[in-house]
């Protein structure tokens, strides 16, 4: 059974250029949405791609042993190949495509998995501030929850128009560079005009590069499971140096065992 991609409208087309997100209440239909929840949390259970580096703790301090604060897997498609073939990634494809236009492709995945009552948010930052400061980007990535989500559940918040921004100085979360994750830390970013995006499952949001976000904690008694598709025009040279300091000073578990690991093969 399929289930058409949405159609969007011109309207939202220029949305998503003037704000730097929209949001969708369908990508695909809830019978894929209980398939996908399914493979999505026995890659979690198995911790599949943890001794790579592609499962750990996108929070904290991501030690053996102990409980993650914000699990994260690294392209769950290549541990679940299945799920390339879901409707929900065709459905990605094709409005990536209305966005950005047609040369514009599914470049990866990932899976950001909320722990229930969990008091943690998901700070504020910019996708592009984790990349390689080297090249130039226009991408979308594609947040699709796999349970209805609420601002009491950690949906996702963005500031309208910081898609407009510059990168603005990140720092490891709470200034531990042995954490993965990023925060803001400019004192110029105003983030008193967020807008949040309470969506249905299998529904999603989509954001670029620069746009800033961000997910409060989960305090519901389930976790919020959360699927993001990133998508995108190929990049190229940035036309100026720059650095991103903040990726240059981590010194993460994570990035030791997928050291670890290459150096086996
Ligand atoms: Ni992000």
């Amino acid at each position: 059974m399929t289930f058409p991609a949405p159609v969007l409208t011109t309207q939202q087309v220029a949305r998503y250029h003037i704000d730097g997100f929209i949001a969708l209440d369908a990508l695909t239909s809830p019978q894929e949405v209980s398939q996908i929840r399914e493979i999505y949390d026995d890659l979690f259970a198995r911790q599949v791609g943890r001794e790579k580096g592609d499962q750990f703790d996108l929070g904290g301090s991501d030690e053996e042993g102990v409980k993650a604060k914000l699990p994260q897997i690294l392209n769950p498609s290549r541990y679940a190949p299945e799920l390339k073939q879901m409707q929900l990634y065709a459905n990605a494809q094709a409005v990536v495509e209305q966005l950005l236009g047609p040369q514009a492709k599914v470049t990866g995945d990932h899976a950001i998995n909320k722990p229930a009552l969990d008091g943690a948010p998901t700070p504020w930052h910019q996708d592009e501030a984790y990349w390689d400061p080297s090249q130039l980007y226009e991408s979308v990535s594609i947040w699709i929850p796999l349970q209805d989500v609420t601002v009491a559940s950690g949906c996702m918040q963005f500031i309208p128009g910081s898609n407009k921004l510059d990168i603005v100085e990140h720092q490891s979360i709470g200034g531990d560079v042995r954490v993965h994750g990023l925060e803001v830390c400019d004192p110029m970013v105003d983030t008193s005009h967020a807008v949040a995006c309470p969506i249905p499952a299998g529904g999603a949001t989509l954001h670029g590069n620069r746009t800033l976000h961000y997910a409060g904690p989960n305090r519901s008694d389930q976790p919020r499971r959360a699927l993001i598709i990133m998508a995108g025009l190929p990049s190229k040279p940035y036309p100026a140096p720059r650095r991103f300091p903040w990726n240059e000073a981590k010194r993460t578990a994570r990035e030791q065992r997928a050291m670890a690991a290459s150096d086996k093969t």
